[in-house]
């Protein structure tokens, strides 16, 4: 793989000095790319039983196979290691280390040992994520996130996970973006379990929130020291911000998706404004004494996934809105309950296939305003960042992705740029290292730096991955 000098005409970029210890990495999830649904005693996660609902995923897809990762592993440590990552982003899946919720199951944790022992054997820090979606679903047969009881069954799952890999991986993550576990799952039903219940997402955003501290609490108390989450966080930007219509959109918009998340774990309070938005829904029945200390306990960093802000109006009917943060999730009913008359009108950005906007500044802006915002912030990781895009096979088997390529390094500009401002940010993961299951949308959306030919499972570095690791080769250099 050539490794010449970047070429990039980003001058942000290069040269940069990156912070010491800086982490360049690359992220996935195991529902995501493992397959092997059904082998080595796994069973069915809730989004094994929402593949099989007619129409819930694009064309009938199923994560059965996913792209093969649970047998072609040691292939994908061996890509990593070749692009020069230092760190991989991985979930372990709750439905294959406790099937059923029983457990654990050996085979399932033998799994990903092997994988972390590959990683470090490659020189790769392992960087495990504890919940990315795939409930197993013998618990949603129990009533799911919107039973309190589930938020135990979870502490149960991480001792297991740790017990088998707490000697071995130092960075847990709890959960990867509470926002889609509830408010997409349980309101909008466009993700597993499908659910149309805004007073049940309401009690899953709580029950998520008190597993994590639970979970936080015990495996600090186990000795683990690098405990985290990730959220996905966007800016609000009102359309017209003369407009009190359009502001007080932005506002129930900026709570639902980022403080309802930021402020528990940041502050041990839900935002005032929030309580009273939700309390159509309950807000307050599922809170009990002592919660939210649990809630609030320190956490060593804060994972960020930003893929784009949003535009936000009040007035629906003068934008033909939906109700979908740019046409970002399937259209069924709106997660933002409560609040089914914001709208997300277009400022004519450049768009992926996703219909997400493209504004590389967004970020810079997100991570600048945490830092003024949250004064007990730690150290934050982008945990998540990239793009999909139609790629095209050229003759010689190229992927020649070139818009991907730029929204890479403009993003990791603009990570530059908020670190000179003064942002502590110490790793940058790009989503994602491999083509693979973007959830209701099947595979029909690629994320990869790597492509996955989804007749043979082949894999090929696109030029995006071939540039990230040219970036990342250059950071590494001595200046
Ligand atoms: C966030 C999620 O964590 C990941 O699973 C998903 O594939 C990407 N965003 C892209 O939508």
């Amino acid at each position: 793989m050539p490794l010449d000098a970047p070429s990039h005409p980003n001058k942000d970029l290069m040269p940069r000095t990156w912070p010491e210890g800086f982490l360049w990495g690359s992220a996935t999830a195991a529902a995501q790319v493992e397959g092997a649904g059904h082998e080595d005693g796994k069973e069915d996660s809730v989004w094994d039983a929402f593949a099989r609902v007619p129409g819930a995923i694009a064309h009938g897809d199923t994560l059965e196979d996913a792209v093969q990762h649970y047998h072609r592993m040691p292939q994908d440590v061996a890509i990593m290691k070749e692009l020069g990552l230092g760190s991989y982003r991985f979930s372990t899946s709750w439905s294959r280390v406790r099937p059923g919720d029983t457990g654990p199951n050996p085979a399932g944790l033998d799994f990903y040992s092997r994988l972390v022992d590959e990683l470090l054997g490659a020189g790769i820090l392992p960087w495990l994520t504890l919940y990315h979606w795939d409930l197993p679903q013998a618990l949603e047969g129990k009533g799911g996130w919107a039973n309190r009881d589930t938020a135990y069954r979870f502490v149960d799952y991480a001792n297991d996970v740790y017990s088998a890999l707490g000697d071995r991986v130092e960075h847990w993550t709890t959960f990867n973006e509470p926002f889609c576990s509830s408010l997409l799952g349980y309101a909008a039903g466009v993700h597993a379990p499908g659910r149309q219940e805004p007073a049940a997402a309401v009690a899953a955003i709580h029950h998520q929130h008190l597993a994590h501290g639970l979970v936080v609490n015990e495996l600090r108390a186990r000795g683990a020291q690098h405990l985290g989450i990730t959220l996905n966080l966007s800016n609000a930007i009102p359309r017209d911000a003369s407009d009190p219509i359009d502001l007080d959109a932005a506002r129930r918009f900026d709570a639902l998706q980022n403080r309802i998340f930021l402020d528990p774990i940041l502050r041990g309070a839900y935002p005032e404004d929030t309580l009273a938005d939700l309390g159509q829904f309950g807000i307050r029945d599922v809170i009990r004494a002592g919660d939210l200390d649990i809630i609030g306990a320190p956490i060593d960093f804060l994972g960020v996934n930003h893929y784009h802000d949003d535009l936000i109006s009040g007035h629906p009917a003068d934008e033909g809105g939906d109700g979908h943060s740019g046409g970002a999730t399937r259209p069924t009913s709106s997660c933002w309950i409560g609040s089914e008359d914001i709208a997300f009108p277009s400022r004519g950005l450049p768009r992926t296939a996703m219909n997400w906007e493209v504004n590389p500044d967004g970020l810079r802006k997100l991570l600048v305003r945490l830092g003024e915002e949250y004064p007990s912030l730690p150290p934050l990781y982008i945990t998540e960042n990239g793009a999909a895009y139609d790629d095209v096979v050229a003759p010689d088997g190229a992927v020649h992705d070139g818009e991907r390529t730029q929204f890479v390094l403009d993003h990791i500009g603009a990570v530059g740029r908020a670190i000179d401002e003064g942002a502590d940010v110490r790793g940058y993961f790009v989503w994602s290292l491999l083509d693979n299951f973007e959830w209701s949308w099947g595979y029909g959306k690629r994320f990869g730096v790597v492509r996955v030919d989804y007749d043979t499972f082949e894999r090929t570095i696109k030029d995006s991955g071939l540039a990230y690791a040219r970036l990342i080769a250059a950071a590494k250099a001595p200046s």
